[in-house]
């Protein structure tokens, strides 16, 4: 065969060559399944890090090749000074931030900051499952931040390097909180001084003590590894830790809406699950803490609660202006059922 017979013969299969596999490169890359992220701040042994994974397990299960989710833990995606706004620029699709540090894009949410608001977790869920507590997660829809469903933590406790017996004892001590206001006031309010800071922080702060104190659940107390760098957690239940978890309006708008369907379902039986181990860590973290003797148990009488209530309530009339009264009412209302 001559060399021009050859070549000719040649180009062809190379272009057959050539083809097929731009074809496969582009069915390959039209079946890759889209990713969807879930950035969160606390350890994967939390009742939001074992939430997220269900969820994600949940979509993989029921969307298979169409969706994965990938979990970010532990504030290695984003943190709390910037997951809100990586959310808007759809750098992450799924964040649940705790009701505290929503404060940039609605002041209505301020309401579950209100120390002494919900006497347990159940009040919690009858005022969040009835029309008020469902109204406030479209509270940020005109920022583009929609709200999906909320999930527990419990309620939070106070640690610090000295016993706090009574709210003098808080006084001139530093206290981390989350980035809200009415927190702010609730620490000023014993004369104490609070510092915002991101949740990624809080460990370092204690152990070095920057900080004197801080308040948080038995899950993130226990999770976090507070208990070991602070000398004493004082049991006083006196404000709420709970997460919306939302997305970006954009994003979810543009889901195909049965792929929506399945994804939603997918996050409230996830959140459920969330809500079951919440419940439980209660107890099992808050006894894990004791069992290590590295911090003692300050259990308050009710006298010395009432104390607490007495300082930090007048907080309430500070910000009923931009909470609403009737928002205030209708969660002091589910106390009372
Ligand atoms: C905190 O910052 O203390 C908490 O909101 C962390 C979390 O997400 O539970």
């Amino acid at each position: 065969m001559s060399l021009i017979t050859r070549t000719s013969l040649l180009k062809p299969l190379a272009q057959i060559a050539a083809a097929t596999l731009l074809m496969s490169a582009s069915l390959q890359a039209l079946a890759a399944p889209v990713e969807l992220k879930f950035s969160h701040v606390v350890a994967e042994n939390t009742p939001k890090g074992q939430m997220a994974l269900k969820f994600k397990s949940l979509v993989e299960e029921r969307l298979p090749g169409e969706y994965v989710v990938s979990v970010y833990p532990n504030s290695q995606l984003f943190g709390d000074n910037n997951e809100l706004s990586a959310l808007l620029l759809d750098d992450v699709q799924f964040v649940a931030p705790s009701l505290s540090k929503f404060e940039r894009y609605t002041k209505k949410l301020q309401l579950f900051d209100l120390p002494f608001l919900f006497e347990d977790m159940d009040a919690v869920n009858r005022f969040q499952q009835s029309e008020s507590g469902q109204k406030l997660l479209r509270s940020m829809k005109r920022k583009g931040i929609l709200g999906l469903g909320y999930l527990h933590n419990g309620m939070k406790q106070f640690s610090a390097s000295t016993p706090l017996v009574l709210p003098e004892d808080a006084q001139g001590k530093k206290f981390r909180i989350m980035a809200s206001d009415v927190l702010a006031a609730q620490f000023q309010a014993v004369d104490a001084i609070p510092v915002k800071k991101p949740f990624s922080e809080v460990f370092t702060l204690l152990q070095t003590r920057a900080i004197d104190g801080q308040e948080n659940t038995w899950s993130n107390i226990y999770s976090k590894k507070f208990y070991e760098v602070q000398s004493h957690i004082t049991e006083s239940n006196h404000g709420l830790l709970d997460y919306m978890v939302v997305t970006s309006n954009s994003f979810w708008q543009a889901l195909p809406s049965d792929k929506r369907d399945v994804i939603k379902a997918s996050l409230d039986e996830a959140i459920a699950y969330g809500n079951d181990i919440a419940a439980a860590k209660v107890n099992k973290d808050r006894q894990a803490i004791l069992d290590s003797k590295r911090s003692k148990l300050v259990a308050l009488t009710a006298e010395q609660r009432q104390q607490w209530v007495a300082a930090m309530k007048p907080v309430w009339s500070k910000f009923e202006a931009k909470i609403g009264k009737d928002m205030i009412k209708a969660a002091e209302a589910s106390n009372r059922q």
